[in-house]
């Protein structure tokens, strides 16, 4: 199965964008983006790139220069890799920064890098000048699965992770697969949680497609990462076109072991435990969940719990946090989905289908812990 060369269309009437998925297609940046502003090649272009410390070389240099081959003036802006960047602060810094770039509403705010920078630069794009032009080329498999796509951006507020923020899709999302080269190992594997999590929402058949690649998932095979990368983010598209804005609840089901994460993300300190990490063993808890209201079977519980293991994700929830289910209850009445104190959380039916389930009794809930 090859799925290089792809594209993926995300449909959002005049919000629509391409998703371009190749091996080496960094070199392609000024062209497409050229394609996509609709912009020609003898036209002023003024790009701002904001990447981080652990992507600025090779990956961000390799944008400036494909950019800069195609005539584009072009600032490269490196903040300091990590969570601590989504911040009011490294916001207002970048903010001066494109103030001193004399940008003007036609200046285009590329993100290089994670989940972090999608978040940082898509949130500066869409609040400078009432909103700049932005492209997305993420650069871990998370962002290349879930973040880059659907045009949640925002940065942190100190009570709240994600609290400030706004929809800004980009203008297009540029994927170089060969960029996951470089991403370490627990980088990689936290990112498989969010494809893994696809694979039960939605398609059965991905679910079982990875279950039967799992040397190339551990050996990152570029056909295998390119197929998963397609899939996820064919599926993400198809939830986005239906409930861009999270307001039909469709879009909640991308939430699937979030609300135990969130709570494991919190409790353990955030850093302790990669998102997808955290998502691994939330979504192993929603699942005994699930069978203990008999919606699935012991063995579709099994299959996530040996799919996960498979590719080096942690499935038990840490002993210091299965010692707090008072705590780990109260972070969840704050999830985004608790609506006056009834949480709910996204169940599945079978491997592929979920469902938002509500009125579930808090002792069900903490026994799922272990
Ligand atoms: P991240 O951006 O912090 O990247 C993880 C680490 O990998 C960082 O140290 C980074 O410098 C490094 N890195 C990135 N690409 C690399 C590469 N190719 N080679 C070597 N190192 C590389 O984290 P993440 O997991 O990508 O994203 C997490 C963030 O995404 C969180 O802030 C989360 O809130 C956000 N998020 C947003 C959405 C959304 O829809 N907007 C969805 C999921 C997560
Ligand atoms: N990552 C969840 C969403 O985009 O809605």
């Amino acid at each position: 199965m090859n799925d290089s060369g792809q594209i993926v269309s995300v449909e959002l009437g005049s919000r629509s964008y391409s998703i371009s998925i190749d091996t080496g297609n960094v070199a392609q940046t000024g062209v497409l983006l050229r394609t996509w502003l609709n912009l020609a090649a003898d036209r002023p272009l003024k790009c701002f790139v904001v990447t981080d410390t652990n992507v600025l070389h090779p990956h961000a240099n390799a944008v400036k220069k494909a950019l800069t081959a195609t005539g584009a003036e072009v600032r490269v802006v490196c903040v300091k890799a990590g969570e601590d960047s989504k911040s009011l602060k490294e916001l207002s810094d970048l903010y001066d920064e494109l103030v001193d770039f004399k940008a003007d509403r036609k200046t285009v705010v590329i993100a290089i890098g994670g989940g972090v920078i999608g978040d940082l630069a898509g949130f500066l794009a869409a609040t400078y000048a009432r909103g700049l032009s932005f492209v997305q080329i993420p650069t871990t498999l998370l962002a290349m699965v879930d973040s880059s796509v659907g045009g949640k951006t925002g940065i942190n507020h100190p009570k709240g992770k994600n609290l400030i923020g706004a929809f800004h899709q980009p203008v297009g999302v540029l994927i170089d697969i060969d960029m996951i080269a470089t991403l370490p190992d627990r980088e990689y594997c936290s990112g498989l949680a969010e494809v893994i999590k696809y694979g039960v929402i939605m398609d059965a058949e991905f679910f079982s497609y990875l279950e039967n690649n799992i040397v190339g998932l551990n050996n990152r095979d570029p056909d295998v990462v390119a197929h998963i990368v397609a899939r996820s983010c064919q599926l993400k598209a198809e939830v986005v076109q239906e409930d861009e804005f999270e307001t039909t609840g469709l879009r909640a089901i991308l939430n699937y072991g979030h609300t135990y994460a969130h709570a494991f993300e919190a409790l353990g300190g955030y850093g302790a435990l990669l998102h997808g990490e955290a998502v691994s063993i939330g979504m192993v808890c929603a699942s005994r969940l699930a069978r203990k209201l008999g919606r699935i079977t012991d063995e579709d519980v099994k299959r996530q719990i040996e799919l996960l293991r498979a590719v080096q994700l942690p499935v038990d929830v840490p002993e210091t946090l299965q010692n707090r289910p008072d705590d780990i209850l109260n972070c969840m009445l704050l999830d985004k989905k608790t609506v006056s104190g009834d949480l709910k959380f996204i169940l599945p039916d079978r491997i592929g289908h979920v469902e938002t389930i509500g009125g579930i009794d808090s002792q069900s809930v903490v026994a799922c812990l272990s």
